[in-house]
């Protein structure tokens, strides 16, 4: 028997047996793998928006989130500019790997971080970052309380957002000029670092209100020097917030009365003139509140059986019990709280 047949018959293993037969069950070296392939010329754009699922994500975008027209126009140019630059790439045409680190400016519930959860998929789906997950932090879980605990902090956080988005909410509370040896100080020169050399596997998006990102950008223009895209989220009109509130209440399969939908809009006006008004988060509040009030009612009422439609219906009284429109502008929701709390009505 020749030595090759008893390789073949997987006898004596040997070290020419360990290494694998050319042409056995390995991939080819890239060199052999680009002469067999047939040379691309063309790249057919169309399709591949079709097939990397961004036309996907781009209509749930358009379909889930109400208003935010600037911003979605932003995020389509933005796909454009991937799936071109990726286009590019594979006809061997100059490309740079594009700075995607982004800050993402407005109000508190404007959909600054819902909108960061849309992108990360996106990023993903074009093939930008290999997983697509968003991790969201704050100051205090890069910054340490003592000497030596900030770097490995913020280390691990960029670790576990390696491959995805990391999302800095307020971002600009990094930065603590009043106090010289703020900690905060390290977190910004490691992030920094890494925005620069991985940018090809980590974006970061700085989240916060517009005009203290502005400030924060003044006195760190190493972090506006990284960031190529800034988007402005503006608050939302009473008709958006309107439309926001029905699109929530039809997920969780609750509709409102006719007479509840011009309660609803009324409640928007007065919510917007009271303190603490953070637009979509106040009316996802809101409802919340109400569906606590519909199930009081029905469960109050005892009118026996109930059907999917009664127990779906949020009726004016459920918007109306609320402690808003007892409050005057300028007034505190405390002050305006009634002493007697459940027979709170609408005046
Ligand atoms: N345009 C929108 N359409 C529908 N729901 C929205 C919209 N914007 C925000 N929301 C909802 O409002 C809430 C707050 O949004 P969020 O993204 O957390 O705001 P921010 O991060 O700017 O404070 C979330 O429940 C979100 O789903
Ligand atoms: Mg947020």
């Amino acid at each position: 028997m020749s030595y090759l047949d008893q390789l073949n018959k997987g006898g004596k293993p040997d070290e020419a047996a360990a290494k694998p037969a050319p042409g056995a069950a390995t991939p080819p070296d890239t060199a052999e793998a680009a002469a067999a392939a047939p040379l691309i010329t063309t790249v057919d754009l169309k399709r591949e928006y079709e097939d990397a699922g961004v036309r996907e994500t781009l209509e749930e975008l358009d379909r889930e989130l109400i208003g935010l027209k600037p911003v979605k126009k932003r995020i389509r140019e933005t796909a454009a500019l991937l799936l071109v630059e990726r286009a590019r790439r594979r006809l061997g045409l100059a490309h740079e790997t594009p700075t995607l680190h982004m800050s993402f400016t407005g109000n508190p519930g404007t959909g600054k971080t819902t909108v960061a959860l849309k992108m990360a998929n996106l990023l993903h789906r074009l093939g930008y970052i290999r997983k697509g997950h968003l991790v969201s932090v704050t100051r205090d879980d890069l910054v340490g309380q003592y000497i030596g605990h900030t770097a490995p902090k913020t280390k691990d956080i960029l670790k576990k957002a390696m491959g995805g988005v990391l999302f800095i909410d307020e971002a600009y509370y990094l930065y603590r000029p009043e106090n010289e040896r703020d900690y905060g100080q390290e977190a910004i020169e490691i992030l920094l670092q890494v925005m620069e050399n991985q940018r090809d596997d980590l974006v970061v998006i700085l989240a916060g209100y517009a005009d203290r990102m502005d400030k924060f950008f003044e006195s760190n223009p190493g972090f506006r020097s990284r960031i190529a895209h800034h988007i402005d989220f503006p608050d939302y009109s009473d008709e958006e917030l309107h439309q926001i509130a029905v699109g929530m209440l039809a997920r969780q399969n609750y509709h409102l009365t006719e007479e509840a939908a011009t309660t609803l809009a009324s409640y928007i006006e007065h919510r917007r003139a009271q303190p603490h008004f953070a637009n979509a988060r106040s009316i996802r509040n809101a409802l919340d509140r109400a569906r606590l009030r519909q199930a009081n009612r029905l469960f109050e009422a005892d009118n026996g059986p109930l059907d999917a439609s009664a127990l779906s219906e949020i009726a004016a009284e459920d918007i109306a019990a609320s402690r808003v429109f007892l409050q005057k502008p300028g007034q505190t929701a405390d002050q305006a709280r009634p002493a007697r709390g459940p027979e709170e009505t609408a005046p």
